[in-house]
C-alpha cells in the first residue's frame, strides 16, 4: 500500500475480523486506546510495552469530535487523520480505529479483544465503569503499563505556547543551578528532576549531598546521574560540625550552585553555609510554619489535634525553620491518620509545590514577593 497517498485506518470491522483470526489461531490481539495528540516519547514505550503483551496491538483512536468533547475546543492540535496515519507508522501498532464516543467502550464491545492496556495512572478500579463492563463482558485481560515520568501532550504544550523571552530576559532565564541537600527517601529530589525533565522547571541539579552514606536519596541521584556525594558530618549522631560545614561550601562552590535546596536535610547548617549562600538557601518543611518547626512536625500536627497541616517551603536563616516563607500548602487531617498517611499526603503537596517555588525563583528572589502559592 502507498501510505502517502492513500492512507486509511481499519474500520471496526476489520478489526472484529483480525481477532476472530487471531482467535482460531491461539494468537493474541492487544488493544489501547486514548487521543495521542501530540505523539511522544512516553507513548511510544507505552505503545511497546503494549505490544509486547500480544501478538498485534490495535490502538483504538478518539475522533476530533470526541477529544473535544473531553479536553476542550483547543483541542486536538492534529486531525483524527494525521494523528492515526503517525501512530500507525510506529513499529508496536498493527492497526489504527477511530472512535467518536467520548469512551471506547462501543469499540471494546465490538473487537472483544484479548487483551486491554491502559496507562500507569489508572488502576482497574479507576477504569470507565461502562468500558471496564465492556471489557469484563469481553472476557477480555486488564493490564495496566507504568507511564513514563514527566513526558506528556499538556507539558509539550505549556513549553509552546510559553511566550518567547526577549534577549535580556533571556539572560536572566538561564537554568538554574541547584544543589540538592538531603538524608532521606529522596522523593523531592524526584518531583525536582521530574519537572526538569518536563521542562516545567529551568534548572540543572549540579551536585546531590547527604550526610548518610548510600542513602536512598544519595541512589536517586546517582540513578538520575546526578553528581552525589556523601558528606560525613562529623562524629556526634545529630551535630553538623564546623569542619564539615567549610567543606560543604567548598563542594558548593566547586559544583557552581546558585542555589541550595535542603530536600529532607536533617543537620543544621551554621555561618559558613550562610555567609556563602545568604539569601540562597530554600528549605521545604512538613508543617504550616510557624507551626510545628522541628525534626518531628508530622507528629506534633497529630498530637496538638490540629484539623489540618500542610507543607512550607522557606528561605533559611540561622535561627531554625524562621526564615521568610515562600509558599504553603495545606493538608486537612483526616480522622483515623498517623503520621505515616498524613505525611504521605504532605509529600504529594510537597512534590507539587518545591519545583514550582524554584520555577519562580528569580521573581521571588527580585521581588521580595510572600506567598507563591497555598492550596487545599
Ligand atoms: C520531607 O517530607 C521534608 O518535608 C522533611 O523530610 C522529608 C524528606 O522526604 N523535612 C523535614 O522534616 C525538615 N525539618 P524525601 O527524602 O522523600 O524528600
Amino acid at each position: 500500500m502507498n501510505w502517502v497517498d492513500s492512507f486509511a485506518p481499519l474500520t471496526a470491522e476489520q478489526a472484529r475480523i483480525m481477532r476472530e483470526d487471531f482467535q482460531s489461531q491461539g494468537k493474541k490481539l492487544v488493544f489501547t486506546n486514548g487521543c495521542f495528540d501530540l505523539l511522544h516519547a512516553g507513548h511510544v514505550r507505552y505503545l511497546q510495552q503494549a505490544r509486547e503483551l500480544g501478538d498485534a496491538l490495535i490502538v483504538g483512536l478518539n475522533s476530533d469530535e470526541s477529544v473535544r468533547k473531553l479536553k476542550g475546543p483547543t483541542r486536538p492540535v492534529n486531525s483524527e487523520l494525521d494523528r492515526a496515519e503517525v501512530l500507525s507508522a510506529l513499529r508496536a501498532v498493527d492497526g489504527v480505529v477511530i472512535f467518536h464516543d467520548k469512551r471506547a467502550t462501543g469499540l471494546i464491545d465490538a473487537i472483544q479483544p484479548h487483551v486491554y492496556a491502559k496507562g500507569g495512572d489508572y488502576t482497574p478500579e479507576s477504569l470507565d465503569p461502562d468500558e471496564l463492563a465492556a471489557l469484563q463482558r469481553a472476557g477480555t485481560q486488564i493490564q495496566i503499563l507504568s507511564l513514563v515520568p514527566g513526558r506528556s501532550t499538556t507539558s509539550i504544550l505549556q513549553r509552546v505556547q510559553s511566550p518567547l523571552p526577549s534577549a535580556g530576559v533571556l539572560e536572566e532565564k538561564k537554568p538554574l543551578l541547584l544543589a540538592v541537600l538531603g538524608s532521606g527517601k529522596g522523593s523531592n529530589l524526584r518531583a525536582i528532576l521530574s519537572a526538569i525533565d518536563s521542562g516545567v522547571l529551568s534548572a540543572q541539579v549540579v551536585v546531590a549531598i547527604s550526610d548518610l552514606p548510600d542513602s536512598p536519596f544519595l541512589q536517586t541521584a546517582r540513578a538520575a546521574g546526578v553528581p552525589a556525594h556523601y558528606l560525613h558530618p562529623g562524629d556526634h549522631p545529630r551535630k553538623f560540625d564546623l569542619k564539615a560545614q567549610y567543606e560543604l561550601v567548598e563542594m558548593l562552590r566547586k559544583a557552581g550552585a546558585d542555589l541550595v535546596v535542603l530536600a529532607g536535610f536533617m543537620r543544621i547548617l551554621k555561618s559558613p553555609v550562610f555567609e556563602a549562600f545568604e539569601g540562597r538557601i530554600v528549605n521545604i518543611h512538613p508543617s504550616l510554619l510557624p507551626s510545628h518547626k522541628g525534626a518531628t512536625a508530622v507528629r506534633d500536627a497529630l498530637v496538638a489535634g490540629d484539623e489540618q497541616t500542610g507543607c512550607t517551603v522557606h528561605l533559611v536563616t540561622p535561627e531554625i525553620d524562621s526564615g521568610r516563607i515562600l509558599a504553603q500548602a495545606h493538608v486537612p487531617i483526616q480522622p483515623g491518620d498517623d503520621e505515616e498517611s498524613l505525611h504521605a499526603r504532605i509529600q504529594e503537596q510537597e512534590h507539587r509545590l518545591l519545583p514550582q517555588v524554584l520555577a519562580h525563583w528569580h521573581q521571588l528572589q527580585a521581588h521580595q514577593i510572600g506567598v507563591v502559592s497555598t492550596s487545599c
